[in-house]
């Protein structure tokens, strides 16, 4: 048979779309895209044109929705404000006349917001669409939650990178989530690598900082001097947005009464909204401000009752059986009294109390004193929290029998990179040198929580024994399974499964025990506490009301020491931060905004104002902490500073600061007030 329409194709007789007949008709033509990415900006109309004549369409004139369906909604019938590939239609124009209509076309411009187009089909589907963002950070996966959700990719198209990290202190907490994202926006719309690094100046004025705080108490005694009642009042400025600041104020009120025993509490916590620049976490987290409150309170007290402020202490220090103010019992068998005895002993208080006197009678212008504080601080995510975070970690075996440890958890100056390998290189019987710690990358490492809330040896870093002991299950060895027996199951593993990933898990578990309603806040707040007693000894010149600490004393049970020096110079870092804390930093604020955020008039402790500080730990191992019994240290020693240095001053001065910093100028008001001091010494 012949083809049916041949003929006339062969003829010429077929009639083509452009041959069919159309009385009266318009000539159409299509104003397309210049640029193959980016925003339509304006369309610009030529001047010489008399439009009037013309029919112009755009995708406002279509009646249902602007899409070309087929498979995917997503092609449109004209851009509507955004091209995607050059000569995308834009515009439509119509005319009776087609060199018209065409001249039209050619006089309408289609203004593009260039952006980098994706144009090499290899590169596009790989690495490029995945937006890595590198930075200085306690919590990679914060910052992970926060790009994926505001820049609507999921987990497989961002990766967060936590680079060395200098120092945090909370600092790094929630706030690295907003440079990770304004960098992010830039590196996206330029389509290059954009670094943003934060100048002193724009850190402290911008970044968050400790939530400023109120706190007042009312107390009722008995004769003997035992707490019947207290009453705490927490107001803290949480700033223009929620950020942390009911976990903040969660802490600080968990915190306010103290480590002390006492059957009617009242603790009413608020947390106020204020269009000051948002605070955050810092080093201790709404516990120092409370504890502050709490510990000079007690001297106050003690001055009050005429009672000697250690008696007062001694009287209501927790025991064994006791609450606390969330109905805590505590039966963890330390003995809080001992630890303040020891304190006592180490810094000499009751000799330096005599020569104190001493020296005040025999000194024009100095005057010096002794100040104690006790305070605890409760280890890892308030209540429910660790439960709710579920964090998981992993211990892999590196093909050449070492192993390697995959967490979130980051180094900022404080041990994890040593500890996590001294407890993984212990467990498994291995050389230090034959493990590794993987870059905290979250690609690559499981979530293993924030690296906040002195959690990081006591939770996670149990999480790498039980990681490592699920590695030794894997490779079908005994428990008892360690050293060269271990690297060698590792080698031969890898040699029998060439591509196959090795790693043991472990996730969080909740200690049996705990228990904790967060309805009526009543219940086990934490897994443990750290306990601690300070004291502080002090010099004031009272030609200047400078104050100097010229002696300090640091005694924690803090469960079990796991590194002696990193845990000291955990306990001296703090101790130095709260001597700025109590004496020196302090923000001026002008309209809202910090008035002193360079460090010319900001000031802070240097090497100078360093007394020697004597360290000292008891260890009475926490069962569920890692390393057979570490509880939390890094939030400890910021608590207890401040109220041991104010205490002192007090001791030294007669004056009553209830105000931190105790500045020069604070000071000589006080003493003004208690008319004590420079009068008396002229
Ligand atoms: Mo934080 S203040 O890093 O728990």
């Amino acid at each position: 048979m012949r083809r049916r329409e041949a003929l006339a194709k062969l003829t010429g007789r077929e009639q083509y779309v452009d041959d069919l007949p159309l009385e009266g008709f318009l000539w159409g033509m299509t104003v397309r895209s210049p640029a193959p990415r980016g925003r339509v900006t304006a369309v610009r109309f030529g001047k010489d044109v008399d439009w009037s004549q013309f029919v112009v369409v755009d995708h406002r004139d279509i009646p249902g929705p602007n899409v070309v369906a087929l498979i995917e909604e997503d092609q449109p019938v004209l851009a509507a404000g955004y091209v995607r590939h050059v000569h995308e239609p834009v515009l439509l124009v119509a005319h009776a006349s087609r060199e018209a209509a065409r001249r039209a076309v050619r006089s309408i411009e289609v203004v593009v917001e260039a952006e980098p187009p994706a144009l090499d089909f290899r590169v596009v589907a790989l690495e490029d669409d995945v937006l890595v963002v590198k930075g200085s950070m306690q919590c990679p996966y914060y910052v992970l939650k926060a790009l994926q959700h505001a820049l609507a990719r999921d987990e497989t198209r961002v990766r967060v990178v936590q680079t060395p990290t200098g120092g945090g202190f909370g600092g790094k907490e929630e706030f690295p989530s907003h440079i990770a994202l304004h960098a992010a926006l830039l590196a996206l719309k330029s389509g290059r690598p954009v670094k943003l690094i934060y100048d002193r100046g724009e850190d402290m004025a911008a970044t968050t900082k400790r939530h400023p705080a109120l706190v007042r108490h009312r107390t009722g005694l008995s004769r003997d001097g035992r707490l019947l009642a207290q009453d705490v009042e927490v107001v803290i400025d949480g700033g223009a947005y929620v950020t942390l600041s009911p976990v903040v104020l969660s802490r600080a009120i968990i915190h306010a009464a103290g480590p002390y025993a006492c059957e009617h509490v009242r603790i009413q916590g608020r947390a106020m909204f204020t269009n000051a620049v948002p605070f955050g976490a810092f080093r201790g987290f709404g516990a120092p401000q409370t504890q502050f409150a709490g510990e000079r309170h007690m001297d106050v007290v003690a001055r009050t009752l005429a009672v000697d402020p250690v008696e007062l202490r001694r009287v209501n220090l927790l025991k064994d059986g006791q609450t606390t103010a969330t109905g805590q019992v505590i039966r963890d068998s330390t003995d809080r009294v001992a630890v303040m005895e020891r304190a006592l002993e180490l810094s000499r208080y009751r000799e330096k109390q005599g020569e104190h006197t001493a020296f005040n009678a025999t000194h024009e212008t100095l005057r010096r004193g002794m100040g104690l504080a006790t305070f605890f601080h409760g280890a890892g995510f308030t209540g429910g929290g660790e439960v709710a975070l579920k964090s998981r970690l992993r211990v892999a075996g590196r093909a050449d029998g070492g192993v390697e440890v995959l967490s979130a958890n980051i180094e900022m100056g404080q041990g994890t990179l040593t500890v996590f390998t001294e407890l993984a290189a212990a467990r498994l019987g291995l050389d230090p040198d034959d493990v590794t710690i993987a870059e905290a990358d979250t690609s690559r490492v499981p979530n293993s929580g924030p690296t906040v809330a002195s959690r990081t040896t006591m939770i996670v870093g149990g999480l790498v024994e039980r990681a490592a002991d699920d590695l030794r299950r894997r490779l079908g060895l005994d428990h008892s399974a360690r050293g060269a027996d271990v690297k060698q199951a590792i080698r031969r593993w890898h040699l029998e499964h060439p591509a196959e990933p090795l790693f043991g898990e472990a996730a969080y578990e909740k200690p049996p025990g705990i228990e904790w309603d967060d309805k009526s806040y009543r219940g086990d707040a934490y897994g443990a506490f750290a306990w601690a007693a300070y004291v502080a000894e002090v010099e004031v010149d009272l030609r200047t009301c400078a104050t100097r600490v010229i002696d300090f004393t640091a005694v924690q049970e803090v469960g079990k020491v796991l590194n002696p020096t990193l845990a000291r110079g955990q306990v001296q870092g703090g101790v130095v931060q709260g001597i700025g804390w109590a004496l020196m930093e302090e923000c001026t604020w002008q309209d809202g905004a910090m008035a002193n955020n360079q460090l010319t008039n900001y000031l802070i402790p240097t090497s100078d104002d360093v007394p020697s500080i004597r360290v000292a730990f008891i260890e009475n191992p926490y069962p569920h902490g890692g390393g057979g019994g570490a509880k939390g240290l890094g939030e400890l020693p910021i608590d207890g500073p401040a109220p041991a240095i104010v205490n002192a001053v007090a001791a030294a001065t007669g004056a009553d600061p209830r105000t931190i910093p105790v500045t020069p100028e604070r000071l000589m008001e006080l003493m003004e007030i208690a008319d004590f001091g420079l009068r008396n010494a002229d």
